[in-house]
């Protein structure tokens, strides 16, 4: 007979697999990268860089890393079948459900459809590595009514994703910022959406359909939809431009202790695992604070404060990754609901890679559980 102790729910502290991709370590409040410190990567690698190094082990070398910006850069055009399915979607459907459809239909029009060779499986990440960016720019521009932009091949990564959404080259600060959120959201070990991932690799299903189920773990706001949530708390507190960081700082810090004595969860608090602070908050929060000076906007950092503040004061708990990620996007000018998606062409590092060691050394994942319902009984 099953006891209630032998019950994990959520297999909290569960260990179930080895993983040499990150080490996620709560102690040391760290987070390595194939052995590499986030902070490390995030202050000097370029984030074509970190998914070489989550994919394959190692960092590029430089002809590594040639060959694969200029692949990168000659598959960024949104696919007409893409677009077509995307204009099926009202305009004013959630993003995520954009995302999740994108990649289908990616996986759908594959000609490796189904399970092929490493090398053609690794080929499958580096596609939707690149495919991804314009499918969030052309959702964020449908749902304002403007037209698409295309690509543009002489600008990296990030540049090109801004300026696929805005329409606009953005300011190297402001593109820098961009780079350290998307190295920063790239991997984080057996997380809900990776461990989905994994789940379904092992049945030895298919990439295109590990990252769809990945996308729908991801949207959940315990989750990566979490970084939405916290721009909706700042909407709901009132965001001014004219007010001063004090004041928008007091009026963050009540509406928090009246939420929490409404025993409100507040999103962008908290962590599984990390119960001493997220690793990665720290740099998030320094291009957050490069972002705020930017844009003149420190209203935002009263909030911020205040509500980091009274949770630290009535119940010690800490932001996560989500907490600095969610403004910074807001100022950058996404839509709110255009912050989970970014997370997405993010991960999409990270789970792949999750998905390619799954795949190495496979076993179906199937947990028991204890049954509690009615006794056999006669129709
Ligand atoms: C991500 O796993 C990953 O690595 C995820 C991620 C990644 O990179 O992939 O890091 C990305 O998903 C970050 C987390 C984003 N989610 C949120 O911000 C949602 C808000 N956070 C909580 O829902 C919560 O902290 C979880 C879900 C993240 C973790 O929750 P646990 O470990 O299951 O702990 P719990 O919910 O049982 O909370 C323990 C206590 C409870 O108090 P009591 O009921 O025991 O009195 O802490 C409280 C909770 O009420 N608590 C919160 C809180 N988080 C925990 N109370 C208010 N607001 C919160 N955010």
């Amino acid at each position: 007979m099953t006891t209630p102790e032998e019950i994990k729910k959520g297999l909290a502290g569960v260990v179930v697999d080895y993983t040499a991709v990150s080490k996620v370590n709560p102690e040391t409040n760290s987070l390595l990268y194939r052995g590499y410190p986030v902070q490390d990567l995030a202050a000097n690698k370029s984030f074509e860089e970190v998914a070489l190094l989550l994919w394959t082990g190692e960092l590029p070398s430089q002809s590594e890393l040639t060959e694969f910006t200029a692949f990168e850069r000659a598959n960024r055009a949104l696919d007409p079948r893409v677009k077509a399915a995307i204009d099926l979607l009202p305009a004013d459907c959630h993003p995520m459900d954009v995302g999740r459809t994108a990649v289908s239909v990616i996986g759908a029009n594959h000609p490796e459809a189904g399970n092929s060779s490493p090398e053609a499986e690794l080929l499958k990440a580096k596609e939707l590595f690149a495919a991804f960016p314009a499918v969030v720019a052309y959702d964020q521009r449908r749902r304002r009514g403007l037209e698409i932009v295309a690509p543009r091949e002489d600008l990296d990564y990030s540049s090109n994703f801004l300026w696929m959404t805005f329409g606009e080259e953005a300011a190297p600060e402001v593109v820098d910022a961009f780079r350290v959120s998307m190295v920063l959201y790239a991997e984080h070990s057996f997380n809900a959406s990776t461990f989905t991932a994994r789940v379904i690799t092992s049945t030895l299903s298919d990439l295109h359909s590990a990252v769809t189920g990945a996308i729908g773990a991801l949207k959940g706001p315990l989750h990566g939809g979490a970084n939405e949530a916290v721009m909706h708390t700042f909407t709901e507190i009132g965001i001014n431009k004219d007010e001063s960081r004090e004041d928008a700082a007091k009026r963050a810090k009540a509406w928090m202790v009246e939420a929490l004595a409404a025993k409100k969860k507040v999103m962008g608090f908290g962590h599984r695992v990390y119960k001493h602070g997220d690793s990665r908050v720290p740099t998030m929060k320094a291009a957050l604070d490069r972002m705020i000076e930017h844009y003149d906007r420190h209203e935002i950092l009263g909030l911020y404060d205040g509500l980091e503040a009274a949770m630290d004061e009535a119940k010690s708990i800490k932001p996560n990754l989500d907490y600095p990620a969610g403004p910074t996007y807001h100022l950058m000018g996404f839509d709110t609901e255009m912050f989970t998606p970014i997370f997405i062409a993010a991960r999409i590092t990270g789970w792949t890679s999750h998905i390619f060691e799954q795949r190495a050394a496979n076993a179906l994942i199937r947990p028991l559980s204890a049954y509690n319902g009615s006794e056999q009984r006669a129709l």
